[in-house]
């Protein structure tokens, strides 16, 4: 198992380059599941989670090419195969995802219960009941799914949630019918709308009102080539780590419209930075103040998927910060790592932590518990005096793609010792 050992203190500096969205990647490798017709996709982020899916896809027949990097060809004419292999639906909660497409395309799908962050229960219901309304049977049998979707029962469901991947799985798997279709209560994150666009190149027609699309698909869809929007996720975590540094960083490739949120904070906090069209350039900004409380939310409020990187931010700023995470009821237990590091954080329940800064961190041996978790913890080390080691950076390569190259780039003291 690979680690990272990082000497942290120092000033970064320079510019970094944002990849591909890792969670507009994942359905829209899915989605290729659709057509037997040849998909080209540009700015795949090289990570974990897109070879792990990829490797899903071959199993089940698909022929994938990789003509240069973050270029993936995808064909599934030769598809075959319904059931995931259980080793690598285990490896990750996207493994779903292809549960939407097969059921659509061959009216069947089968696969064990999904892995992936351990950041809670994470429930896959939503998708299940969703699908159950379009007019899917399924069968449960101690965490192993068979469904089955002899016809489409419903043209308007309702999700239970407004869950991002069962809104995903819902817009594919109606994507081979006449329809109209329409899909209530559903996640209008970036990532949901590029698999729209993805859908629409392909020949459907999707239509986003409010909190609703509305899907009238086609019998047989085609391929197309589609260039991933940037990562927010990404761009948000390089843009904390130069707050929180003191950092003079420009992340370029970027829509900063999306970040909007983000950037909201952050300049609350006291950070200082320039828009430009695709980038936003970090200055050094002193005296970090805290905000009272930071919540995640669906779009276009604070991503979850940020509130880790935020919590490192707050030990750097004046006063107590709040956060709060309502989704996950694991996302905040990775504190305990940054306490051991000098922070002065109280969990208060598994989705309130209570942090008090602005406190100096020092280096620690430590592991990543998750994704986000650790990329935290990658910034906390970069803050920290001392080195740090960063075990499990499997965690890390899941989701983001080379990342000890891209701070070496800013000047970071970072090494990957296997
Ligand atoms: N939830 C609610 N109420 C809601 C919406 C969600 O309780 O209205 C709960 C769900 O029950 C679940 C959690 O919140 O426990 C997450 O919800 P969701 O189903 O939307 O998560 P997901 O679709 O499985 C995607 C991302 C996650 C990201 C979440 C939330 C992908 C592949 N994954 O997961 O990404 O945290 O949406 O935005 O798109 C990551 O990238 O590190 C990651 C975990």
């Amino acid at each position: 198992m690979s680690k990272f050992i990082i000497k942290g203190g120092k000033k970064l500096s320079g510019s970094v380059r944002i990849s591909g969205n890792k969670n507009a990647a994942l359905p829209i490798i899915a989605a290729t599941l659709l057509t037997s017709e040849k998909c080209r996709l540009e700015n795949v982020p090289e990570i974990k989670d897109v070879h792990v899916l990829l490797e899903i896809l071959e199993n089940l027949g698909a022929e994938v090419a990789h003509p240069e990097n973050n270029v993936y060809e995808i064909q599934c004419a030769e598809v075959s195969k319904t059931k995931v292999p259980d080793d690598l639906a285990k490896k990750l909660r996207s493994s779903l995802l292809v549960m939407g497409p097969l059921l659509a395309r061959f009216k069947k799908a089968e696969m064990v219960h999904p892995g992936g962050c351990v950041i809670g229960r994470r429930p896959i219901d939503a998708h299940l009941d969703a699908f159950r309304d379009l007019g899917a049977e399924i069968k449960e049998d101690q965490g192993y799914y068979t469904a089955k979707w002899p016809k489409l029962k419903e043209q308007k469901i309702f999700l239970g949630e407004t869950s991002v991947t069962a809104t995903e799985n819902c817009l594919m798997a109606v994507a081979l019918e006449e329809g109209p279709v329409t899909i209530k209560h559903a996640a209008l994150e970036p990532h949901v709308k590029d698999l729209a666009e993805v859908l629409g190149k392909m020949g459907a027609k999707i239509t986003n009102e409010g909190a609703s699309y509305t899907v009238e698909g086609k019998k047989e869809l085609s391929g197309f080539t589609h260039r991933i929007i940037s990562d927010h996720i990404e761009a948000g975590t390089f843009s904390i780590l130069a707050v929180a540094s003191g950092s003079e960083i420009t992340v370029t490739d970027c829509n900063p419209e999306n970040l909007e949120m983000i950037l909201v904070f952050l300049k609350r906090m006291g950070a200082k930075f320039e828009i430009g069209e695709h980038q936003v350039k970090f200055f050094p900004s002193k005296d970090l103040q805290a905000v009272r409380k930071i919540e995640c939310g669906m779009w276009p409020s604070l991503p979850t998927d940020i509130m880790s990187p935020f919590i490192v931010l707050a030990t750097q700023a004046k006063g107590d910060t709040l956060v709060h995470d309502w989704m996950f009821e694991g996302r905040l237990f990775f504190t305990d790592k940054l306490i051991k590091m000098g922070a002065n954080i109280t969990l208060c329940d598994p989705h309130r932590a209570l942090i008090v800064g602005p406190t100096a961190l020092h280096g620690a041996k430590l592991e990543s518990p998750d994704l986000r978790a650790g990329i935290a913890l990658v910034i906390a080390a970069l803050c920290a005096e001392g080195e740090s080691e960063i075990d499990n950076a499997y965690q890390i390569d899941r989701g983001y793609e080379n990342i000890e190259g891209r701070l070496r780039d800013l000047g970071a003291e970072i090494e990957r010792v296997n």
